[in-house]
Formats: C-alpha cells, sequence, structure tokens
C-alpha cells in the first residue's frame, strides 16, 4: 500500500479535526445532505413587448378585474351596487390579483419603454410626459426606486390575493383603492412627474394656508 504524502496526512488530520469540531457543535442528528443551491432562475427570460404595452395589454386590463369587482353607479335605476357574489365573480378578481403580482415582475426584464419612434406627451408647449428615453435613463439611475414601485404593486396583488380566500367585498373595494395609488405612484415618479411638482406645491400651499389661519 502507498504511504501517504505529508500532503495527504496533514489534509487527513484537518478533515478530521473538522468531523470532531462539526460533530461537537451539532447535536446527535446526523447531518442531512446539503441540496445544491437553486439556480436563480429556471430559465433566460426575454421581453417580448415594451412597457407602454406591457401596461396597454396586460396590466391595465388584468386590473380592471379588481377596479370593476366592486363599484357604486348612480344612474338612472338609482344607486346600483356592484360586488364580486358568485365563485366566478371572485374567481375573475383572482386572475387579476395573480396577474399584478406575478406580472409586475415583468418589469424587472430589462425592455425599450415604448416601441421605437413613440414620444409620448413629451414635446411642445404642453409636453406633460417624460419621453421614454427620459423615463428609461431615470430608471437606469436608481433601480432600487424602480424596484420599490414594483414590490408595492406586487404586495397589494398578494392582499387582494388573501381577500379573495375571505370573500370579503368591503376589503376589496379599500384594497382597490391602495392599487390604484400603488399604480399612480410609479406613473407620477416615472411618466408625468410634472404632475407630482403641482400636487407637492399643492400641498405645500395647503400647508402654508393652514399655518396663516392658525
Ligand atoms: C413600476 C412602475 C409602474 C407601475 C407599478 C405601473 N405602471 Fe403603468 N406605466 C409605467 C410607465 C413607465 C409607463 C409609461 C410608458 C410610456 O408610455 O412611455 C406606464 C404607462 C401606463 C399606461 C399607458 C400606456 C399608453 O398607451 O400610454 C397605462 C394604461 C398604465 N400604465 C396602466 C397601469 C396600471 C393600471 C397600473 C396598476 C395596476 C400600472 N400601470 C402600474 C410604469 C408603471
Amino acid at each position: 500500500m502507498r504511504r501517504p504524502t505529508p500532503l495527504e496526512s496533514a489534509l487527513g488530520s484537518g478533515l478530521f479535526l473538522v468531523g470532531v469540531l462539526s460533530a461537537a457543535c451539532s447535536s446527535s442528528t446526523p447531518s442531512a445532505p446539503i441540496p445544491a443551491p437553486a439556480p436563480a432562475l429556471w430559465g433566460d427570460l426575454k421581453p417580448v413587448v415594451s412597457v407602454k404595452e406591457l401596461m396597454n395589454d396586460m396590466i391595465d386590463p388584468a386590473s380592471d378585474n379588481i377596479f370593476n369587482a366592486v363599484r357604486t353607479v348612480i344612474g338612472e335605476k338609482g344607486i346600483v351596487e356592484t360586488e364580486p357574489k358568485t365563485d366566478e365573480d371572485w374567481g375573475k378578481v383572482r386572475i387579476g390579483a395573480v396577474t399584478m403580482a406575478e406580472g409586475i415582475y415583468l418589469l424587472k426584464i430589462p425592455r425599450p419603454i415604448a416601441p421605437p419612434g413613440e414620444l409620448n406627451n413629451s414635446v411642445g408647449p404642453d409636453a406633460s410626459e417624460l419621453a421614454p428615453d427620459q423615463i428609461k435613463a431615470k430608471l437606469e439611475a436608481d433601480p432600487v426606486l424602480w424596484n420599490a414601485k414594483i414590490e408595492a404593486l406586487r404586495n397589494i396583488g398578494l392582499e387582494i390575493l388573501e381577500i379573495v380566500k375571505r370573500k370579503d367585498a368591503r376589503e376589496l373595494g379599500d384594497a382597490g383603492e391602495i392599487l390604484d395609488q400603488a399604480c399612480e405612484n410609479c406613473h407620477l415618479e416615472y411618466w408625468y412627474p410634472d404632475e407630482k411638482d403641482l400636487m407637492k406645491k399643492l400641498d405645500r400651499r395647503l400647508l402654508s394656508d393652514g399655518k396663516a389661519t392658525r
């Protein structure tokens, strides 16, 4: 039999020492095999459409399943209140909530903001929106903020999923308002920030008016 080289014996005793130490630290249960770390993703993610199209063709229509579920319409027939009643009605809300919670993560895949050539309402004297290039620059300068807006929308989607389990129409009405705010919070940051400045100015004016009257 070949004698172990000095390195091999050193390694062997080292391993032995590690074995003794870990046995001393852990309880008497035999250590379970460590599972291989899961891959970050199961495959590549490739975008198909721009942010704008994703909004129009997925996020916006799916959010209507939530927004339209609880409504009060005052019309010719008087006050008509709508709320989910059947399993099918609640199923529709669930589709909306899953699409919000899962679908909004698609905004984490780098993709064009708008189809090529589209400038939004970003030119001319009445320009009130950022151009897609400006939106992209803003996003890339601070991806943490972009992600925070995404997570905020996801959280309300998750909340609505819980409400669907409880079938609580009143809570769903309130959640719809929070969902609307989560949409607006991102739009005010990235799409039409002028309106944000305007609202801040209004807030300040209200505050200073409040002080003046006190
Ligand atoms: C993380 C950010 C973010 C969130 C959250 C978000 N949006 Fe958007 N949305 C955008 C951006 C950015 C644009 C502007 C894209 C463009 O037109 O250049 C946009 C544009 C839109 C548009 C206009 C598309 C067009 O044709 O001009 C609609 C409609 C829309 N969003 C609906 C929604 C709704 C409804 C929600 C919530 C359920 C929502 N969005 C949540 C980022 C967001």
